[in-house]
């Protein structure tokens, strides 16, 4: 936590602020309050994600309006220099307001939107869910756009289903004939343990190959290699998958695997330590909050352990550990110090269905337990301000609480 502190000090110090940015230089970031921007108004960047480029931050994320989820503006972009004080952009992705046919026309459903900088080509590369107007969560498609500079402006390149016509990376002979021998029409009862049994063999995987997997709840993550691996809920939000993106990050390579089948993921939050990659998760239960999930896995490509429980812990009555604090997962960022030393951040929105754009946000500062699990626990305050961190091993307490878990 000193090491957080000192990176924002010297941070804020190496910062000249505009003149708008003086203003409102002390605002204190307080976990689930309203956060406002160097202009004065609450950040509007849900579901959103950060970028580091050029020693500065950016932060994308869904503009909401008020009265309703869909996007009319398009998605957002701030710039920090010390993580708490961010200046809105020029709209980083812009829906079209002309062409009512366009897959991103105003009005779509726009969520989660990650960029990551693209080595190979020099460019910036974002990624979302898109559900075309109209048409409800139907259509679960992964968007791409891609720009020169990092705040954009973001050009549209497509929208599509994931991976059409292939199959699953790694499956034996004898898998390919169960999931084959699935038809959707054979099981019109969801939630039966014949359905049960065959989502886990692949039931909307194979309903799906033709016209490519749904993808809904998303996130990129860049690999030590440069490799980018698209994370996303499909079949139905009930399985996980992990596809390999092409080298310019622009497609998919279609090497991909199904992760946790039937356990109804949703917010895939993913980040490698202690030589495992790390898979924070929620339930699948709309805009309210459910308890987090943790998955781990030596190799991006499995064999992928858990759920291994709940990391949230040390919540408070106002914030409890079993609704990950009222929120639901959109990123772990790794955040390096000078010396090298990271920490992972957990980024959360608090939702506000009533009001969209008055969501919130949490920043929780991952902590390690001594077996290298990680947990969550509630941090009232961060960013430059002192941590109330006390607890240790608190995962394994709640481990033993909850029987059902893997591990
Ligand atoms: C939960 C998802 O995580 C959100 O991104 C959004 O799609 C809501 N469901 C919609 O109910």
């Amino acid at each position: 936590m000193k090491r957080i502190f000192s990176l924002l000090l010297l941070a804020s110090l190496a910062l000249s602020p505009t003149p708008a940015m003086a203003q409102t230089q002390n605002a204190r970031f307080v976990q689930g309050g309203i956060w406002p921007d160097t202009d004065g108004h609450h950040i509007n960047a849900h579901g959103g994600g950060l970028l580091e480029y050029g020693g500065r931050f950016y932060w994308f994320g869904e503009e909401k309006a008020s009265h309703t989820s869909s996007a009319l503006t398009g998605v957002s972009v701030y710039v920090s220099d010390n993580l708490r004080d961010w200046q809105k952009l020029p709209t980083a992705l812009a829906v079209d307001t002309v062409d009512e046919t366009s897959p991103i026309a105003r009005g779509c459903t726009l969520e989660r939107p990650k960029v990551v900088f693209c080595e190979r080509t020099g460019k910036f590369v974002m990624w979302f869910h898109l559900e075309l107007k109209g048409q409800g969560y139907g259509a679960a498609l992964a968007g791409v756009a891609q720009a020169d500079r990092p705040e954009g402006p973001y050009r549209f390149v497509r929208a599509e289903r994931v991976n059409a016509g292939i199959l699953p990376f790694g499956m034996s002979d004898a898998d390919i004939d169960a999931m084959f021998a699935l038809n959707a029409a054979d099981y019109p009862d969801w939630w039966t343990p014949k359905w049960r049994d065959a989502v886990g063999k692949g039931l909307f995987c194979r309903r799906d190959l033709k016209g490519g997997q749904m993808a809904r709840d998303q996130q990129i993550y860049v690999d030590d290699d440069g490799t980018a691996y698209h994370i996303y809920s499909s079949e139905e939000n009930l399985t996980l998958q992990i596809a390999e993106l092409t080298p310019d990050y622009l497609s998919h390579t279609g090497k991909y695997i199904r992760v946790a089948p039937g356990h109804q993921n949703e917010a895939p939050c993913i980040f490698r330590h202690g030589g495992y990659y790390w898979l924070v998760c929620s339930g699948c239960t709309g805009w309210a909050p459910n308890a987090a999930r943790l998955y781990r896995a030596r190799s991006i490509w499995g064999p992928w352990e858990g759920n291994l429980c709940n990391p949230c812990c040390e919540g408070t009555a106002e914030r409890p550990a079993d609704k990950t604090f009222l929120a639901q997962g959109t990123q772990i960022f790794p955040l390096r110090n000078a010396a090298g030393d990271t920490t992972f951040v957990f980024m959360a929105d608090e939702w506000h269905p009533k009001n969209h754009a008055d969501g919130r946000y949490l920043w929780l500062p991952i902590r390690f337990d001594d077996e290298g699990i990680p947990e969550i626990p509630f941090t009232p305050d961060f960013l430059g301000h002192r941590s109330q961190v006390t607890g240790h091993n608190c995962w394994r307490l709640l481990r033993s609480a909850q029987p059902n878990c893997d591990l």
